[in-house]
């Protein structure tokens, strides 16, 4: 049999022999080159004519053998009947590109846009300062707990997360957030995403309508959206969460997402009648309210308002938060709260749905916690997040004067620059793109019918020093809208 093809071509440099003659075998076998039943030659006599080494072409046939697609007999090697080649498909040819094979409810959930790493550019929201990160404390949590738990920890870690963190954690969230949970109420996750996709998954049936805050946090949506169910759009306006009365009798919710400490993007805080008029509807309707409390930790003044988790013993609420922002994104852990009656059927399906990992993080976290290193941090880092603002105030206001509206300065690492209305968001964005700054337009944040104009700007990660060249190209960013516009257009 003349087999030289299998040679044929140039051999890549980087890969050895007998990887070569595997592929090139099996990709004939495979596209029907070599059909089922044909003869290979015996091992020593292809190496001779191919010129390569008799173990070359062993390792081949033998791996090819073992995958089921040649078969040894008394007489030899022959190529394994193996099933018919299915047709190519052409269905994925209406499936927009770059998303070729996926489902059609991955398909219909994804965002537009690529995900994007977490830039750390000027501006870019939801940054923390990274220059701040206490190092040295949370390296000998991290030694202490590889020393007292060594390859115990190897495996993965407890159902639910660590217990001392959790009990940690518990500690924390009822003196500082005043929440009055215990440990066997708290799931560990890693982070806000994988809460939100437990939660769409334990707490929603397939097809149930979940509401979203519009405009509000894309990738709540893609968790929803991924675990199959309706994501319906419900307005945010100074208060909160806005749903009217439409929302509440054509798409009743089982879900509803909100993050009402410090709205992402719009950084508005939902006033205390909206959370209590919430908690009342959605008890009534059979929903539960997913309390994203995004931001709390970074109040400017005064405590934060009280979680609507906290705020009546039988409300129908799940509580997420995120180490996220007060530690690192990269940790990724976060955690889950729900109320005593379904803590232990959570945990028991959270244990079945997920493995839980990070156990070191998550025994240097408790330690962290415990020994009053996360409040000392939390209350040092509000103090600099608050110099930021201020500092980007400033800036802003001398650069722009009085003719752009700052809002969403009570907490967090993001102010709002509203834009009047012949300087399109979208656009800005763009151009500050290419400046290197990492704004973020609020209208692609929003679904239509709503409509928004302004600038999400990130300063978590914006050193004072920068503020006013960053400040400098967002105003060259704003100021030359008339450039991208047509040539012709007068
Ligand atoms: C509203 C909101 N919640 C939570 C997070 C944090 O998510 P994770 O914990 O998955 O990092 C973000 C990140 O930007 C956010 O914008």
């Amino acid at each position: 049999m003349e087999l030289d093809w299998l040679l044929a071509s140039p051999l890549p440099e980087r890969l050895p022999r007998q990887r070569v003659l595997y592929h090139r075998l099996r990709d004939a076998i495979l596209s029907g080159r070599l059909a089922s039943g044909t003869r290979l030659p015996a091992s020593r006599g292809l190496a001779a004519s191919l010129n390569i080494a008799r173990n070359t072409v062993l390792f081949a046939y033998e791996q090819l053998v073992a995958e089921g697609c040649l078969v040894a007999d008394r007489q030899g090697t022959r190529v394994a009947s193996l099933p018919a080649r299915p047709a190519a498909r052409s269905a994925t040819a209406d499936v927009p590109a770059g998303l070729q094979g996926l489902s059609t409810r991955a398909t219909a959930a994804l965002q537009p846009e690529p995900g994007r790493e977490a830039a750390a550019l000027p501006f870019s929201p939801g940054v923390p300062d990274f220059g701040a990160f206490p190092f040295r404390s949370w390296r000998a949590c991290l030694e202490r707990a590889w020393r007292d738990a060594g390859w115990r920890q190897l495996g993965y870690a407890a159902h639910g997360g660590e217990p001392a963190l959790r009990e940690a954690l518990a500690g924390h969230l009822t003196s500082v957030r005043g929440l009055a949970v215990n440990a066997a109420q708290i799931v560990i996750t890693s982070g806000t995403q994988a809460a939100l996709d437990l939660c769409a998954r334990l707490l929603g049936d397939h097809g149930d309508t979940v509401w979203a805050e519009n405009p509000g946090y894309l990738a709540a949506r893609v968790a929803f959206g991924l675990a199959g169910l309706q994501v319906h759009d419900v307005p945010v306006d100074a208060e909160g969460l806005s749903p009217s009365e439409d929302d509440w009798r054509h798409h009743p919710p089982r879900l509803v997402m909100i993050t009402p400490s410090h709205q992402y993007p719009t950084g508005r805080v939902m006033s205390l009648p909206r959370r209590l008029a919430l908690i009342e509807r959605a008890r009534q309707s059979g929903a539960w309210i997913i309390e994203d409390d995004y931001d709390s930790e970074f109040r400017r003044a005064g405590p934060a308002p009280p979680a609507l988790f906290g705020l009546q013993a039988d409300a129908p609420v799940v509580y997420v938060g995120t180490f996220s922002k007060t530690l690192y994104p990269g940790l990724r852990l976060g955690y889950i709260v729900v109320p005593q009656a379904i803590a232990a059927d959570f945990a028991r399906a959270t244990a079945q749905a997920t493995r839980a990992g990070q156990g070191i993080e998550q025994l240097a976290l408790g330690d962290f916690i415990r020994r009053g290193y996360y409040t000392a941090h939390l209350r040092r880092m509000r103090a600099r997040y608050a110099a930021r603002q201020a500092a980007l105030r400033a800036a802003l206001r001398e650069a722009f004067g009085p003719r752009v509206e700052l809002s969403g300065g009570e907490a967090g690492l993001h102010l709002v620059m509203w834009l009047p209305p012949e300087i399109r968001d979208i656009e800005v964005a763009k151009r500050a793109a290419k400046l290197g700054l990492g704004v973020r337009a609020l209208q692609s944040y929003a679904r239509a019918p709503m409509t928004c104009n302004g600038l999400v700007l990130g300063y978590g990660n914006l050193e004072e020093g920068m503020v006013s060249e960053s400040v400098r190209r967002l105003v060259v960013a704003v100021q030359s809208q008339d450039t991208d516009k047509p040539k012709n257009c007068h």
